[in-house]
């Protein structure tokens, strides 16, 4: 596939946006420490849960599809769509993955998602994102899920989850990540991304949808997240994976 190759409609060509998205990776390995075992594990759960790969997959707050991409060359027969209420991001996720994954603009914290979404997913991911909803939404957010995924669909969780109780033993053999050099990759990650010209319109989209919106912050441990999951209607829900403050949450429909 050329690199300067530019899909339909994307603001990116594909080299510059696989280079923002090389370099988002190693922002959110700043904040996630084993990100690449917990996507592992996530889609070894989510095979093990179906019995074979998922054919309709969606991954919520998806960003530059970084996920999504992983989880498209895994499960080439499966449909991937990703959505995310970021059009920067959501530029960099189809100027990379040039069609292979629906890249979707939705706000997970206002019910209309699910209608953009449609139903019937075997597996909808959202990961590092559910923390910027206050728990009002969060509550609702698994009501929601849960109309998309078809029935014994599987929702996974993945984000801070301080534990309340026995430490990990991965979390205990790892250090805890460094959150302030985390969050200053971050911001110079934002502000590098600030002097792409092609972007101005989009960031300036962004800068108002933000603005009135700043990451709730809201963290809960997993216990509070399997609670919410069956008061919305999913059967089992339990942790599949944990590292320090971070851990995933599986629920079945
Ligand atoms: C820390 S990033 C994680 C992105 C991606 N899951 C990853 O691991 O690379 C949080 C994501 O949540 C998205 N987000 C925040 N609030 C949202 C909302 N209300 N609706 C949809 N997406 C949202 C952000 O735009 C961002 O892409």
């Amino acid at each position: 596939m050329a690199t300067t190759a530019r899909a339909p409609g994307a603001v990116l060509d594909r080299a510059q946006a696989v280079r923002w998205r090389e370099s988002w990776a190693q922002v959110m390995e700043g904040f996630v420490p084993h990100l690449a075992s917990l996507e592992d594990t996530l889609c070894r759960v989510a095979e093990a849960v179906r019995g074979r790969s998922p054919d309709r997959v969606l991954d919520l707050g998806g960003g530059p599809g970084l996920l999504a991409e992983r989880m498209v060359r895994r499960w080439t027969d499966a449909t991937i769509a990703l959505m995310d209420i970021d059009p920067v991001l959501l530029a960099l996720a189809r100027g990379a993955l040039l069609g292979e994954v629906r890249a979707l603009e939705g706000d997970l914290s206002t019910p209309g998602w699910v209608d953009r979404a449609g139903g019937g997913y075997d597996l909808v991911t959202v990961v590092m994102t559910l923390h910027y909803l206050p728990p009002a939404q969060v509550r609702a957010f698994y009501d929601d899920a849960r109309r998309c995924l078809a029935p014994g669909g599987l929702l996974i969780v993945a984000d801070l989850m301080p534990d309340e109780g026995l430490p990990s033993l991965m979390g205990a053999l790892n250090p805890a990540p460094d959150e302030a050099v985390a969050e200053l990759a971050w911001a110079q990650w934002w502000s590098g991304i600030a002097d792409l010209q092609v972007l101005r319109p989009l960031l300036a989209q962004r800068a108002a949808i933000f603005e009135n919106r700043p990451p709730a912050e809201f963290t809960a441990p997993g216990s509070w997240h399997a609670a919410a999951a069956r008061e919305a209607g999913f059967g089992e829900a339990g942790i599949l994976w944990r590292c320090g403050r971070h851990a995933a949450l599986a629920a079945v429909a």
